[in-house]
């Protein structure tokens, strides 16, 4: 009679393991890769959403404050560095991808979710768009509120973000965004507005679509080159060539635009004022700069549209790029990886239209 009891007993623990392993069997694998940012951040109080400290919780806190995900990935987690966004920078940048790349190698991972601050979330997203040399899901995420706040929304955003890491839907999609229950793309995605939860947008073109009940839903996809389509290999890159911003504005003088030069600049991003038109001040600078050998790429500060090639500056006379829609701090990084391929500007111009 015991022995019969100890039998069943053995069966019934037998049978639980086996389901409980045939459920990790059947869920994806997704690494979890952690950089900081608010999602990673502690306020003073729970009250606190501004002026908290980002960056603050390690890549298994933010795990364990998600015991959901177990139930839609087997997760593993890696603290890549921890930093606040502003803080990032091309040497990062290059780390990141590469791990990533050798993560999506592996037959073992199905997926990779990029835990980040908001503030250069976009340009990550777009550098690793660009780089990355595999179909499988990345999808980077953020949190507009710190872990400590009352409705933080980091603990959903990481949820979503497994989920779709995890999802067939988001295969062959290039880099993703996702906060807030909408899906971005790389390319396509900024932020908008300085601390609301609804930030992430993709003006005028719209999100790729959203994820609601545990479901990514798409509705469209970049038409650009991204991922295993790009050119752009990191995998023997050290560093980067030194590309710098300038800004249009009334009044505007040439002085940071020289000091750029003066200190390497190997190209230069001039996010002009309308059409991405340039000041009278400030172009005879961008011409010597560019008899120099510098590559100027004329983009525009009005955030949307396409700059029009020929259209506010005689490009083909003046020898200058145009960035078609891409916002300035992304035509930085497009021009940063066109220039470890070329220095040719018809090269350089085709890339714009094509990436
Ligand atoms: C950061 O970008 O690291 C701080 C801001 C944020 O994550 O929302």
């Amino acid at each position: 009679m015991l022995a019969r009891k100890l039998f069943s007993q053995i069966l019934i623990l037998f049978c639980l393991a086996a389901a409980i392993t045939a459920q990790a069997q059947s869920l994806p694998n997704v690494t979890i890769l952690a950089t900081g940012g608010t999602i990673a951040g502690t306020g003073a109080t729970s009250t606190t959403t501004v002026g908290y400290t980002a960056a603050k919780i390690g890549v298994e806190a933010l795990i364990d404050a998600v015991p959901e995900l177990k139930k839609v990935a087997n997760v593993k987690g890696e603290q890549v560095f921890q930093i606040a966004s502003e803080n990032m920078n091309n040497e990062y940048w290059l780390k990141l991808a590469k791990r990533v790349n050798t993560l999506l190698s592996q037959s073992d991972v199905d997926g990779i979710v990029i835990t980040h601050g908001t503030d250069t979330i976009e340009e990550t997203a777009y550098f690793l768009d660009l780089v990355v040399k595999s179909r499988k899901p990345v999808v980077i995420v953020g949190a507009m509120r710190p872990s400590t706040a009352i409705s933080a929304d980091g603990p959903i955003n990481l949820y979503n973000a497994v989920l779709l890491a995890g999802s067939k839907e988001a295969v062959g999609k290039g880099v993703l965004v996702t906060l807030n229950d909408q899906i971005n793309a790389a390319r396509e995605v900024t932020k908008t507005n300085t601390s609301t939860l609804d930030t992430f947008k993709t003006p005028e073109l719209g999100y790729l679509g959203y994820i609601q009940g545990s479901k990514p839903f798409f509705y469209r996809q970049s038409t650009r080159k991204h991922t295993v389509e790009s050119q752009f290999d990191v995998s023997g890159l050290d560093q980067l060539p030194q590309v710098d911003i300038v800004y249009g504005y009334a009044n505007m003088n040439p002085i940071a635009l020289n000091a750029f030069v003066a200190a390497g600049a190997k190209g230069i991003i001039h996010a002009g004022v309308g059409d991405g038109s340039l000041n009278n001040t400030v172009l005879p600078s961008l011409v010597e700069a560019r008899k120099k050998g510098v590559v100027i790429v004329r983009s525009s500060r009005v955030g949307q549209g396409i700059v029009a090639r020929n259209g506010e500056a005689d490009d083909d006379k003046l020898d200058f790029v145009v960035s078609d829609t891409l916002n300035a701090q992304k035509a930085r990084i497009l021009l940063m990886l066109a220039l470890t391929k070329t220095t040719d500007t018809k090269e350089i111009q085709k890339i714009f239209w094509e990436y």
